[in-house]
């Protein structure tokens, strides 16, 4: 029989960590603790009586028992709180595997530090499509070279405040991976403000904001006579629950190191 896998899950209240607990049973794992920030009206309150669909009896926590058992630890909080799940993984040696965005730079090092202990996955869209999306433009940006003017366009809902999403900027990343150049050297995110023909090489982002869109993402290779594009659409928030519960799985018992969401595509 195999053993029992325990999802610790920290930023439990918000509705990425209320998605989880809903589909929590989708996946093979059981659920060790649902944290909430220290404080919280729903410490001490039964999971079910806030999340419907949630098929635990436990409660929400506010700091997690030195007995529980902890397989993985997945946060989807707030920059503020991040450091503090990544600390409690690797104190309990547990695997982590994060949604936050907005990380500052020294989180990003903290990141990078924890891998060389535990298994990590951080990643900005925990999109199955979008991993896969990535693989292709990475592909076809190696096949195309810079013959091909690249336009990556997004669109999100009227509430986003950041242009362009971390999302078009990874995607963004891996062009400048297929290419072997560094992005930053070559990404106009502002055309308007340049008032000159498109140069060489340049890799142009678009952002469009608009009604309830959860997430688009186009990636335009335009070459003479033909243009290829590459498209994503999320459609419920509940699809990146689903990708980080498949990524928590997959991450438990691995080396420690920072994977990528392509990664457990396999
Ligand atoms: N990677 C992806 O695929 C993906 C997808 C969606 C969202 N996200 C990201 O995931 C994060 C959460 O998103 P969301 O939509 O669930 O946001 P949300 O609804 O605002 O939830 C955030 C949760 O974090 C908690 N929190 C905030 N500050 C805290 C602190 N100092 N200590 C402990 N807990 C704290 C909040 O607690 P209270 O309820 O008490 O305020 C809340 O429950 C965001 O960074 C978002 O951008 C990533």
């Amino acid at each position: 029989m195999t053993a029992a896998r325990y999802l610790v899950l920290h930023g439990a209240a918000g509705r990425m960590g209320q998605s989880i607990l809903r589909l929590l049973p989708e996946s093979s794992l059981k659920l060790g603790a649902a944290l909430v920030r220290p404080g919280s009206a729903w410490v001490g309150e039964p999971i079910a009586d806030h999340v419907s669909g949630a098929k635990v009896d436990q409660e929400f926590l506010d700091a997690l028992d030195p007995d529980a058992e902890c397989s993985v630890l997945m946060d989807f909080s707030h920059g503020e709180s991040f450091s503090a799940a990544l600390e409690l993984a690797r104190y309990r040696g547990a695997a982590f595997v994060s949604g936050t965005t907005g990380l500052n730079p020294l989180q990003q090092s903290e990141l990078a530090h924890a891998a060389q202990h535990i298994p990590v996955i951080w990643s900005a869209n925990f999109s199955v499509g979008v991993a896969l999306l990535t693989r292709l433009v990475r592909e076809a940006s190696r096949a195309l070279g810079s013959s091909a003017d690249v336009e990556i366009v997004e669109t999100h809902h009227r509430h986003k405040q950041d242009a362009p999403s971390g999302t078009a900027w990874h995607l963004g990343q891996a062009v400048a991976e297929g290419r072997e150049i560094v992005l930053d050297t070559v990404a106009v995110t502002d055309r308007a403000a340049l008032q000159s023909a498109r140069q060489p090489g340049e890799i142009g982002f678009a952002s469009l904001r608009a009604g309830d869109v959860v997430g688009e993402h186009t990636v335009l290779f335009a070459l003479e006579g033909e243009r290829l594009t590459l498209s994503h659409s999320a459609g419920h928030r509940d699809l990146f629950a689903r990708g980080a519960l498949r990524a928590a799985e997959w991450i438990i018992g691995r080396p420690a190191g920072l994977y990528r969401m392509e990664d457990v595509l396999g």
